[in-house]
């Protein structure tokens, strides 16, 4: 064995020469890497080997660049140089895949002349994600080897194919038995040399580029068809324009240069700048100082869910799709089956529905009426009514039926989990599990440490949340959290504005344009203006009153701040506009011009100067806690990064400067919070806070 350098080794098996990398976690390309691929490799090549694998130790094949090295200077082997020394080996390479080949990790695979992998391995190029596109051939060679459409919708996805996929597409030769990779790289390079194969370049192989050429409406198609889901994204359209040019520029060279040149574009951009921070943000959010990776966690084989209303149904599908069986009670017979009917409907209707699928899943979930059913269960969350009373209540029932060690926990959205815990004599073993509508959707889980939380439960929590594929933040008891804590505040502002002289659709243009899916009035729209309104007490003291009263009480009543059609789409309501008018005259108020510039500002700096005092008061862990919570709760565009991400873009001197401008002529809503006057005193970002 050659030890080539502190990463990679240089083997023989008989006449075959084996490059092996050991990098963890992930076989990133650092600069270590590439000097060892490229030196490994020469070394080889110089050697009487007749044949060359290239094989990652570890849980995975090369998965791309190493991104912590990206904006600093390049030192060592370039990628380009180690590419160029494997497709030009006179001797065949073949690249041996398990776990991910991804990014820059495929891009050195389709170099190699010939790939294999484990039928578990996944193949994607999913730089988009980062707001970049492939930076080293891979807009080039895929659509050589896969085609035109499909390196399309690979590169505008970033989609991890899997390896049977792979075969199919041409990306992978072969398919080696699980377990065997070593071996069945071997013995295909073995059979290569013996079968006398060419050495292929997929760069040489141009056949599928020409089946493309002079059809510029490939390209049209898939941008009208896929324009909303790029929307604002810089990189999906960058990712195209290679694909293009792969099509069209006179040699592959000039192909590689475009995609050199779009890709620098894109690295020095302010996007991929927030999508590479959001990358390890929220990774970021699983580490949790007092709570580390080894702390012990207790086993969850059987879930109880209390409510099977709009969150409890959601929440109890999240554990049947991983198997946990689910016991859910309501409280009465005719609420349970709409709510397991709600279930079974939702897997129905779910894209790529399987039958079979649906009854595996349906058979793990018991109804019940009596929480005396949770007595086996290892965590139950309750989605009750959104009441205090009604909340302790069943926290004390939940105590003396739960068996001793079960997590009990609350979905609730602004209550007190302190007090709920108060309700038993176990507060160790509560937690908040703040699910977001949908509940078997949306990715987000704010997970809610109280004074008495036991680690142990935190740690099953966070643990359990990447088993049901949610991204959990972790966050202390105060009204509404995190997430909903700060959108109160945008929420508040967006009211203002309204009565100050902008329309909803005003307010919802500006915060669209952003970036978000959709502005607040047309999401309560969306929702329902009656969420949590009543009749009786209502008095038309503020717009939504007025509004509900008249039975506009969103897309449900085919009318609410706008008017809706029978598709449901939205159009800007004279009515509404009326009623806006009228009551500004009956409070006296002089509707002034607004100009967007002050919307978003009124509407995101508060936001961000909440999200600051959540920091201050110790309720989030970190800046980029904040961040994962908006992007992935509530749709802040991921290419902002997130509020505080977005906060020190602008600068928290220019956010604290607008703050106190506004305080000065609004009032105390505007407060500065200590923080953000401290780190501007400072010359600080969010960015310099430590967890
Ligand atoms: N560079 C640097 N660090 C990376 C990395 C990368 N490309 N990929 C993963 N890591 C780190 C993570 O930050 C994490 O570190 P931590 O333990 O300190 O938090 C650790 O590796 C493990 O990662 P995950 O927690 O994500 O592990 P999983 O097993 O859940 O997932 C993965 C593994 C699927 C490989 C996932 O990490 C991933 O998707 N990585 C990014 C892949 C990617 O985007 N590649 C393209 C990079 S850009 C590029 O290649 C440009 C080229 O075209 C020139
Ligand atoms: P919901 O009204 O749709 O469902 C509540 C269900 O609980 C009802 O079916 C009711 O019959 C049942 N219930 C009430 N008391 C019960 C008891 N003692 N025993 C058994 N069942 C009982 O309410 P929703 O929207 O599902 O909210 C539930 C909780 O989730 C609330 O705390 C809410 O704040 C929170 N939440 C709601 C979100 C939403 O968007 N709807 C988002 C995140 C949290």
């Amino acid at each position: 064995m050659t030890e080539i350098n502190s990463v990679t080794t240089l083997t023989r098996d008989g006449d075959v020469a084996i490059v092996t990398l050991n990098s963890p976690p992930v076989n990133a390309l650092s600069a270590n890497v590439r000097d060892g691929l490229y030196e490994g490799f020469k070394q080889a090549i110089d050697s009487d080997a007749k044949a060359i694998v290239l094989i990652c130790d570890g849980r995975t094949f090369i998965a791309g660049a190493d991104i912590t090295e990206f904006g600093g200077a390049m030192k060592g082997a370039s990628l380009p140089e180690v590419q160029a020394t494997m497709e030009n080996s006179p001797k065949p390479v073949v690249a041996a895949i398990h776990g991910t080949a991804l990014g820059g990790g495929l891009e050195v695979a389709l170099c190699a002349h010939y790939r294999v992998a484990v039928p578990s391995a996944k193949l994607g190029l999913p730089e988009v994600a980062l707001g970049l596109l492939p930076g080293a051939g891979g807009t080039q060679r895929l659509p050589r080897i896969a085609g035109v459409e499909k390196a399309l919708e690979m590169v505008t996805s970033g989609r991890h194919a899997p390896a049977k996929e792979a075969l199919e597409m041409g990306l992978v030769d072969e398919l080696v038995e699980e377990g065997q990779l070593k071996e069945g790289a071997i013995a295909f390079a073995r059979k290569i040399v013996a079968e006398g194969k060419p050495l292929v370049k997929v760069r040489e192989n141009n056949t599928k580029l020409e089946e493309a050429k002079g059809k510029p409406e490939i390209f049209a198609e898939f941008r009208k068809k896929n324009a909303r889901k790029f929307r604002g994204f810089d990189a999906p359209e960058a990712n195209i324009k290679c694909i293009e040019a792969a099509v069209n520029a006179a040699s592959f060279e000039e192909g590689l240069a475009e995609e050199r040149k779009l890709f620098m574009q894109l690295m020095t951009g302010q996007q991929s700048a927030a999508q590479r921070y959001y990358f390890f943000a929220e990774r970021q959010a699983n580490k949790i100082p007092d709570v580390p990776d080894d702390t012990p966690v207790r086993e969850v084989k059987k879930v109880g869910v209390l409510g099977a209303g709009t969150m409890g149904g959601g929440i109890a599908m999240n554990f049947l799709n991983v198997g946990i069986p689910v016991t859910i009670v309501e409280l009465k017979q005719d609420a349970l089956d709409r709510g397991l009917a709600t279930i079974r409907k939702n897997y129905e209707r779910s894209r790529g529905a399987v039958p079979e699928q649906t009854e595996k899943r349906m058979s793990l979930l018991t109804g019940s009426l009596t929480m005396d059913d949770f007595a086996d269960c290892d965590l139950i969350i309750e989605a009750v009514f959104e009441r205090m009373d009604i909340k302790k209540d069943v926290f004390g029932k939940l105590d003396q039926i739960a068996k001793p060690g079960a997590i009990l926990a609350t979905n609730t959205s602004y209550l007190n989990i302190d007090e709920i815990a108060s309700a038993t004599k176990r507060p160790q073993d509560v937690i908040g599990l703040h699910f977001f509508s949908p509940a078997n959707v949306m990715k987000l889980l704010e997970v809610i440490r109280a004074d008495h939380t036991g680690k142990d439960v935190i740690a099953t929590s966070m643990k359990l949340a990447k088993k049901i594929g949610k991204v959990a933040v972790l966050a202390g008891v105060c009204p509404g959290f995190i997430g909903n804590r700060m959108l109160s505040q945008r929420q508040r502002e967006a009211n203002k504005l309204v009565l100050e002289g902008a329309m909803p659709w005003d307010i919802d243009r500006v915060l669209y344009d952003f970036g978000f899916p959709m502005g607040p009035f047309a999401m309560s729209d969306l929702a329902g203006l009656d969420i949590g309104w009543v009749k009786e007490n209502s008095k038309g003291e503020t717009l939504r009153d007025v509004l509900c009263e008249m039975d506009r009480r969103g897309q449900k009543t085919g009318a609410g701040f706008y008017d809706y059609d029978e598709n449901r789409t939205a159009k800007p309501s004279p009515v509404t506009e009326k009623i806006i008018q009228d009551f500004r005259a009956s409070k006296g108020i002089n509707a002034r011009t607004i100009s967007d510039e002050e919307i978003l500002e009124r509407c995101v700096y508060p936001m961000i100067n909440e999200g600051a005092k959540i920091l201050e008061e110790g309720k989030a862990i970190r800046p980029s806690d904040i961040d994962v919570v908006w992007v992935n709760g509530y749709g802040w565009p991921v290419y902002r990064g997130g509020p505080m991400f977005y906060g020190d873009q602008v600068g928290a001197d220019k956010v604290l400067a607008k703050m106190k401008e506004f305080q000065g002529s609004m009032g105390d809503d505007f407060k500065p919070s200590a923080l953000l006057e401290k780190l501007v005193s400072e010359g600080k970002k969010f960015s310099d806070l430590k967890a």
